[in-house]
């Protein structure tokens, strides 16, 4: 009978082995695929275990940029947010189309707009077609006194700004919308202490599988966060969804 110790001593050959013949030299290239395909594996299965949601237009040929609005329009329906305070919290703003949407949209005067970026664009190269420093739109101009950017690399802006933050019972809708797998992990996990049951999470990249779908993952994996589904749109490019558990909540 093969014991255990024999087992972990071959496993510790093969792995030494493996290592000492550098397949980075001759696979190296198939690595960011190999993440490629099994984050769409896992994207699969998460949307499979979704429970069905009221609003969601999977499958859908092609794709439509006024759902999105739908899709944050069925949130306030759905969780009762129509003229309630709010901190809404948005990472990726660029010139401001989702921001001055929440904005004109919720007029409480209790109400909290943050929206951070570099306003340089991409800290990295994304995908395909964009290279680090595309999307560079400028600081848009602000006329509410509820609403600031903050601007900066979230990596350099979000952790003293959160040292500083006061939430006050507010219902948080967070905003992901940086693209980047970095930037997205990065945002989550610093709020994860932050986030309480009924608090939003948005994606506008959802369906991306090694950026925001990824880090999404790796966040909601590490952190133990349950979170319902709300509504998907554009077969699950944005979707939102509700904290329903998270072990470090404040409440
Ligand atoms: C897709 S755009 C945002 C679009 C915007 N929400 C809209 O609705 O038009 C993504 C933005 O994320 C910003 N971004 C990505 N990673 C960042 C990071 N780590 N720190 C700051 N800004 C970042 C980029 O500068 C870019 O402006």
């Amino acid at each position: 009978m093969l014991k255990k110790s024999h087992l972990f001593a071959f496993n510790a050959w093969v792995k030494g082995l493996v290592l000492f013949c550098r397949p980075h030299r001759f696979l190296g290239f198939t690595e960011r695929l190999n993440l490629f395909f099994s984050n769409t594996v896992g994207l699969s299965r998460w949307i499979s275990l979704q429970a069905k949601s009221p609003f969601n237009d999977f499958y859908t040929p092609g794709r439509d940029g006024k759902k999105r609005e739908q899709l944050y329009k069925q949130v306030i329906l759905d969780q009762h947010l129509e003229g309630q305070p709010i901190d809404y919290l948005e990472f990726g703003v660029a010139s401001g189309g989702s921001f001055f949407w929440w904005l004109q949209e919720n007029n409480h005067p209790d109400s909290r707009f943050y929206g951070f970026d570099t306003f340089e664009g991409l800290p990295e190269d994304w995908g395909l077609g964009f290279r680090k420093g595309d999307m560079s739109s400028g600081m848009p101009e602000l006329n509410d006194q509820r609403a600031v950017f903050i601007k900066g690399l979230f990596q350099d802006s979000l952790p003293p700004f959160l040292r500083e933050y006061k939430n006050p019972g507010r219902k948080k809708i967070i905003h992901l919308d940086a693209d980047l797998f970095s930037s997205t992990l990065f945002a989550l996990a610093s709020l994860s202490p932050f986030l309480k049951p009924g608090d939003i999470l948005l994606f506008d990249e959802f369906n991306v599988p090694n950026h925001e779908y990824f880090a999404f993952k790796i966040f909601s994996e590490s952190f133990y966060i349950r979170t319902r589904l709300l509504g998907a749109v554009n077969n699950y490019h944005q979707v939102a969804l509700r904290i329903e558990h998270n072990p470090a909540s404040p409440v």
